[in-house]
């Protein structure tokens, strides 16, 4: 089977011991840390910046998978590259130049995703696929963590494994939002290969980490 990634999303660890639950998470199997960047103007809420990051850096050797939901995003990429960002992920709403700002993280020498709200169609991305490393198709409206996973994902997520095979390019088709025992399933059996899992990565506490990232695995 296709290798699976988990990437757990810190807005649902303890905002108070952001350090070691990074480093609880790696311990117990994360692939990739998914960094939620919230800027209370793109979506209804405020997370952290860039010297958070900067400051989790030090606790995991793991990926650190930022995702922006932030406007305009230009103005930041460079702060989260020397912050330690690995993936800069962002939404073609943003701004207007979507094909300026994957150049601008890839100049960098960071991967470049794309994020899709539940709304917006996959053919964003036909003009710049060759150029992404990431495509982030989202199962939940941005902003908050627990919300319940939005079906309308599954047939986007296989229509993207199709557009991605075709390209014959290594895309990360990851998917965000509602990702738990019952749906992670139904999300590989799509074609998602990389699942970011916030409240069912945190559930249980610290002791349950390992269990629930090796469940979401399947
Ligand atoms: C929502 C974030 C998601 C969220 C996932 O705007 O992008 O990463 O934290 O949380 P769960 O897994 O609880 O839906
Ligand atoms: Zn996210």
């Amino acid at each position: 089977s296709q290798s699976i990634k988990i990437a757990p999303s810190i807005l649902s660890a303890d905002f108070a011991r952001l350090g070691e639950e990074v480093r609880a998470i790696d311990e117990a199997g994360a692939d990739y840390i998914h960094v939620d960047v919230m800027d209370g103007h793109f979506v209804p809420n405020i997370t952290i910046g860039p010297n958070v990051v900067k400051a989790l850096r030090p606790h995991s050797k793991k990926t650190f998978d930022v995702h922006l939901m932030i406007a305009p995003v230009d103005p930041y990429i460079d702060a989260f590259a020397d912050a330690g960002a690995d993936i800069i992920t962002f939404h073609p709403e943003a701004g207007a130049h979507i094909h300026r700002t994957i150049q601008s993280i890839k100049a960098r020498g960071l991967k470049a995703g794309l994020s899709l709200n539940p709304a917006t169609p996959l053919n964003v991305i036909d003009p710049i696929l060759e150029d992404l490393d990431l495509i982030l198709v989202m199962s939940v409206n941005p902003g908050f963590g627990g919300q319940s996973f939005i079906e309308s994902s599954l047939p986007k997520i296989e229509e993207l494994r199709r557009r991605i095979d075709a390209a014959g390019k290594a895309i990360d088709l990851e998917v965000d939002g509602g990702i738990n025992m019952e749906t992670a399933p139904r999300v590989i059996a799509a074609g998602a290969d990389v699942l970011v899992a916030g409240t069912a990565t945190f559930k249980g506490g610290p002791s349950a980490y390992a269990s629930n990232i090796k469940a979401l695995r399947g």
